[in-house]
């Protein structure tokens, strides 16, 4: 029998003390463990951020320029639309799909505005899964961290295609193409754009045109992740294979991030973009993802979309941006030149070639969970447990120290 001090299984004292530690986040619990460090020679080679030569996060001077432009407004804080400001979206979409994308023309792709490329995913995956019958994706092996545990919170079965051979340190192409040839029609498949996170190897064009084959054969929905346009080679061809898709699928999302390109990490400014069939189609698709906006966060937030809407239309601001992201673009590459050279001068009997192979912010080092834990404990330097270390976080300071640490743990 209850009494008055008998706790029955549904009061709050029960289910909230009964709440179990949840995993700490692979990418952002190694900055929380990093701040916690308190060796000042410490360097963070774990979250996807690039620093300047002096271990800067840079404000960009085309971001400057807007700032300056957009106080000169004195623009009012008012609310905006549920899929964002209009003039980003218009901006967005010249920018990702081309301005003469016959798509684009004909009223097929819709854009929204979004709290980065993460929140472009989320937005994505939770209109996905209300209206496909199918709730299953599938994503690389190995993938961005959090995309697993994005969509299974979207309520997807989240599946893994063959992408990296660790034997080779390749891309195992043929087991990508068998898996992607034995998913059902309609499965939606996760690709990244280009600068794959983590591994840092891309499909090349043959490959794209391959791949682009089969999931038009099956029928299957691709989602594009872009979240480092930029950083491979050039804004225009990293940002081809969007463009071709959303020529040749009848069906393709997309999620664009601009917090790399534009060092805008806190201002979680991306977009989230669908092409569908025809404009009908299109108009009933925005006001299904402006029913997923409005129950999350209503509307988005302005400031970070008026730098960026400033800057892509800004011809003159176009050009400095494009300069300073090349130059973020070639510091990178000179630092992977010199990882690649220090270590194998520390290391004759290995091979380090890889790592000039591989682009944008990552590089898979081949380091395991143990290395990483030994280079955190021992070296104060914070890798993520699958290797993955943050070539944009090395400078002409501090690659020394890393390049000898990971020579002796490897
Ligand atoms: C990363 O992969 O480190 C970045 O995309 C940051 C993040 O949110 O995980």
């Amino acid at each position: 029998m209850l009494n008055g001090n008998t706790m029955s299984k549904s009061t709050p004292e029960t289910f909230f003390s009964a709440i179990p530690m949840a995993m700490r986040d692979p990418i952002l619990g190694i900055t929380e463990a990093f701040n916690a460090d308190t060796n000042p020679e410490k360097i963070n080679l774990g979250v996807g951020v690039y620093y300047d030569d002096n271990g800067k996060v840079p404000q960009l001077q085309c971001v400057r320029e807007a700032e300056a432009v957009m106080l000169k407004k004195a623009m009012p804080h008012t609310y905006l639309p549920i899929d964002g400001l209009p003039s980003f979206i218009t901006a967005v979409q010249k920018m990702v799909f081309g301005e003469d994308n016959p798509a684009l023309r004909e009223g097929r792709i819709i854009t929204t505005q979004a709290l980065g490329g993460t929140g472009a995913l989320r937005i994505g995956a939770d209109f996905l899964r209300r209206f496909s019958p199918n709730p299953q994706v599938w994503i690389s092996d190995p993938s961005w961290e959090n995309h697993r545990a994005l969509f299974e919170a979207s309520g997807f079965t989240v599946n893994a295609y063959p992408y990296y051979d660790a034997a080779t340190r390749s891309i195992n192409f043929n087991g990508m193409v068998e898996a992607f040839q034995s998913m059902p029609e309609g499965t939606a498949v996760v690709l990244h754009a280009c600068c794959h996170n983590p591994t840092g190897l891309d499909l090349s064009e043959g490959q794209w045109d391959e791949i682009m084959a089969v999931i038009q054969e099956r029928s299957l929905v691709p989602f594009l992740d872009m979240a480092y346009q930029g950083f491979a080679q050039s804004l225009e061809a990293d940002g081809r294979i969007v463009r071709r898709f959303s020529e040749n699928c009848p069906y393709v999302l997309v999620s664009n991030s601009y917090s790399k390109s534009f060092s805008l990490y806190g201002e979680r400014i991306g977009a989230f973009s669908l092409v569908t069939r025809s404009a009908d189609e299109a108009a009933r698709a925005l006001s299904q993802v402006k029913r997923v906006i409005r129950t999350n966060y209503s509307n988005p937030a302005r400031h970070g979309a008026d730098i960026v809407t400033t800057v892509l239309t800004s011809p003159e601001l176009y050009t400095m941006w494009d300069n300073e992201l090349s130059e973020m673009r070639s510091r990178i590459r000179q630092m992977r030149e010199r990882l690649a050279q220090d270590l194998s001068a520390l290391r004759e009997d290995a091979d380090f070639h890889y790592i000039t192979l591989q682009n944008g912010l990552f590089s898979y080092s081949g380091l395991g969970k143990e290395q990483a834990e030994t280079l955190r404990n021992d070296h104060s330097i914070y890798a993520l447990d699958t290797g993955r270390i943050c070539v944009a976080a090395l400078n002409s300071a501090n690659i020394g120290r890393v390049a000898k640490a990971i020579a002796r743990v490897l």
